[in-house]
């Protein structure tokens, strides 16, 4: 009998960490291979603070890409405290910047240049939310004295909710949700709020980290969350409701970075990314809801088209490898332990028809 196959949109990736150097040339075809475009995030060092540096980024991107690659980078500002309105406005107005990015300062990697209260952002927010550019919030508070299971919700309720009340105008991606917590605040919020949800808070709750020892490929941030979460995260992803769609967060570290005394957070899995949500779609007997989720609500989110092209994916088992080693153009190898490495997942890509 032949393969089951399923024919969706092309999906877009609405939040990707795409890097610069030699890594960006070794992840960036993976993220090109599956997506028609994604928000990349601008946490570099130095951050992506201005017009000028985020079109040169988008410009390395580019050039990383395969031959004939018709993938489109969609280019995010890092929000410092001292960030310039005008700037925003202008990059904004000029098409290089899709979005903006706010990390508390501290919470996540680079993010030492981010905004240390979020009243000094105050008129930068004011112009976003006048001329529509949406907002991308990492939602944890960094208060050393807050339990780290605890700082997405403590982040909700001290930060998000008040600034939804002076902002009510603005849009806001509250990204890669991990609590029930959140996924109750986005879908009981008004319409201009959104999240993303990644493939690994779908697939692994906090126990992955520490089964049989510890396991730095599952540490990321925000981290993974106790059982309870991790099946709110699948209904909301799984539901068909338009204010949860895809971002997949992938943050490649190279695997000596992950596995040094002091470990990077961030899981790869940009190469497998639709197969590792294909996986849950299926799970939760919902595949016939991966099209809206994958390639549909983000978009019109965003107010941008849907694309034309499509992807196949089909039944057939894919063994993801314990390990990639990938060469960027000077031959440099970069190590990388993927997503559900040594993993068999059942749905694979089978083909791509862009238009
Ligand atoms: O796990 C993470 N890694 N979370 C983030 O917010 C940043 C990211 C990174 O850049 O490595
Ligand atoms: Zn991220």
């Amino acid at each position: 009998m032949a393969a089951r196959q399923l024919t969706i949109r092309q999906p877009d990736d609405w939040h990707v960490h795409l890097r610069d150097g030699a890594m960006l040339q070794a992840v960036a075809p993976a993220t090109a291979a599956q997506f028609a475009r994604a928000i990349v995030m601008p946490n570099l060092r130095p951050p992506v603070t201005t017009v000028a540096a985020a079109s040169a980024y988008r410009e390395r991107i580019r050039a990383a890409l395969p031959d004939g690659s018709g993938f489109t980078p969609l280019m995010t500002a890092y929000l410092t405290d001292t960030i310039d309105p005008e700037e925003i406005e202008r990059g904004f107005g000029e098409e290089v910047f899709t979005a903006c990015k706010l990390y508390p300062a501290g919470a996540t990697t680079n993010s030492d240049s981010g905004v240390t209260a979020i009243d000094r952002i105050e008129p930068v927010l004011a112009v976003m939310e006048r001329i529509g550019m949406p907002l991308l919030i990492h939602g944890e508070v960094t208060d050393a004295e807050i339990d780290i299971f605890d700082r997405e919700a403590v982040f909700i309720e001290r930060v998000l909710e008040p600034l939804l009340a002076r902002h009510p105008g603005l849009k806001v991606v509250l990204e890669h949700i991990t609590t029930s917590d959140a996924v109750d605040f986005v879908r009981s919020g008004p319409a201009n709020l959104a999240a993303t949800i990644t493939p690994h808070h779908l697939h692994i709750n906090r126990n992955a980290m520490f089964a049989g020892g510890l396991r730095p490929d599952f540490y990321c941030l925000p981290v993974a969350k106790r059982e309870l979460h991790r099946i709110a995260l699948r209904a909301a992803a799984t539901s068909g409701n338009p204010k949860f769609f895809l971002g997949t967060d992938s943050a490649p570290h190279s695997r000596e970075a992950k596995e040094s005394a002091c470990g990077c957070a961030g899981i790869y899995n940009a190469p497998f990314a639709i197969e590792s949500y294909a996986a849950v779609f299926e799970q939760e007997n919902a595949l016939h809801r991966l099209e809206g989720f994958a390639s549909e609500f983000g978009p019109r989110f965003y107010g941008l088209p849907l694309n034309p092209g499509s992807i196949t994916l089909e039944e057939q088992p894919l063994a993801v490898p314990p390990v990639l080693h990938l060469n960027d153009a000077a031959g440099t190898s970069v190590n990388l332990v993927p997503f559900h490495a040594g993993q068999t997942l059942p749905w694979r890509v089978q083909a791509h028809e862009a238009q």
